[in-house]
């Protein structure tokens, strides 16, 4: 990861960072003390609250809840603001940087001149300045912000390392080929490689900022990946190519139609017996209503504005409906910063 320009910001970040954690975590409590309301309204109004219009209207009229949303957005506006100006004042450096590596290995960096940025791209995912793709620093911007957001678990790719290694491989125990499916800056395809480092790693992703970032930390890590730029939902890939397929926190940053289509290209480019591995956000049916609170904010106030379909999708049904036998249901739990979160380990059958 790059450093910030002066140690001023980092200090600053590590400021937003502590602030993240109160607000978001036990020190202001914010989340326990607004569910206990919700759901002692919920209990004086005879049935659990679920509807989220209903439950933000409650929120927003206490003053604890405006509050919290308050600084909520002004924690995330404070990190990307900071992010960004320290890496504009490096510009030129860091341009240089990812030019020296483009064509440097181990590893290789599939860039497609003539890649189309689909439409429902062009959103500002979690506020960060210039979304995905827009600025040629995006994958170093995100990096930074991964690393405050998860709040100590991004620092040396700890949290990536962590889920890897819980992804049950093929029961065969044939790992000859694995895709990382959107891979942004690639830490889980590096931690694949060092997991099975004997396979050949692909990451794909349609942003070359991040690609670009990807492949030069790879590169340094001395890891030998493929990153190319594609669409998870047309990935090019032969049928049944792969004997592992992965997706981190990127369901919920889909269109519903495209989530459907992805899992179908997964069905696809995944042989008999291999293992689908996903991690994402938990559905809206196992959520505390504070929690549905929290995917309708963010819906609307942090660049997530797709999260809420998926929560409310059936998602192992769209496995099983696509060829994939589900082992159980996902199990919802806190992880990091990245709120409440599920995994479906799926076979393709
Ligand atoms: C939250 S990040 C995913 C994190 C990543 N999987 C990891 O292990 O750190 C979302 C990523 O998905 C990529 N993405 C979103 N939709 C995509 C699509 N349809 N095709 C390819 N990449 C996509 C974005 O460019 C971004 O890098």
């Amino acid at each position: 990861m790059p450093q910030l320009a002066r140690r001023t910001d980092a200090a600053y970040l590590d400021f937003v960072e502590g602030f993240r954690a109160y607000i978001l975590g036990n020190g202001a409590n914010f989340e326990q003390r607004l569910n206990d309301a919700l759901v002692a309204e919920g209990e004086a109004r005879g049935a659990a609250l679920v509807d989220p219009g209903e439950i933000s209207e409650l929120v927003r009229a206490w003053p604890l809840g405006r509050l919290r949303d308050r600084l909520a957005r002004t924690q995330q506006e404070m990190k990307w603001h900071a992010i960004r100006r320290s890496f504009d004042e490096q510009r030129a450096g860091l341009r240089a940087e990812l030019e020296r590596w483009d064509t440097s290995g181990p590893g290789r960096l599939l860039l497609d001149p003539d890649f189309v940025y689909p439409p429902y791209l062009n959103v500002h995912f979690h506020l960060q300045p210039g979304g995905y793709y827009k600025d040629e620093l995006s994958g170093f911007l995100y990096h930074y912000g991964t690393k405050v957001f998860f709040r100590g678990d991004n620092d040396r790719d700890e949290l990536h390392e962590k889920l890897v290694g819980l992804v049950p491989g093929p029961a065969d125990g044939r790992v000859g080929r694995v895709l990382d499916l959107a891979c942004s800056i690639g830490q889980s395809s590096t931690a694949f490689k060092r997991r099975y480092p004997e396979a050949e790693v692909c990451g794909i992703d349609y942003s070359a900022p991040m690609l670009r970032v990807a492949h030069r930390r790879a590169a340094m890590l001395g890891d030998d990946v493929t990153f190319a730029q594609r669409l998870i939902e047309r990935t090019g890939f032969p049928d049944a190519h792969f004997d592992l397929t992965f997706a981190f926190i990127v369901f919920h940053e889909l269109p519903l139609r495209i989530i459907h289509e992805t899992v179908r290209e997964a069905a696809r480019v995944t042989r008999k017996g291999g293992m689908f591995a996903v991690y994402d956000f938990a559905g809206s049916r196992e959520m505390s209503p504070f929690q549905r609170y929290h995917r309708w904010f963010d819906a609307r106030h942090n660049g997530e504005p797709y999260s809420q379909d998926f929560c409310d999708c059936d998602f192992a049904r769209i496995l099983r409906d696509n060829g994939f036998e589900v082992a159980a249901a996902p199990v919802g739990k806190r992880s990091g910063g990245a709120g409440y979160m599920a995994n479906w380990f799926a076979t393709r059958v």
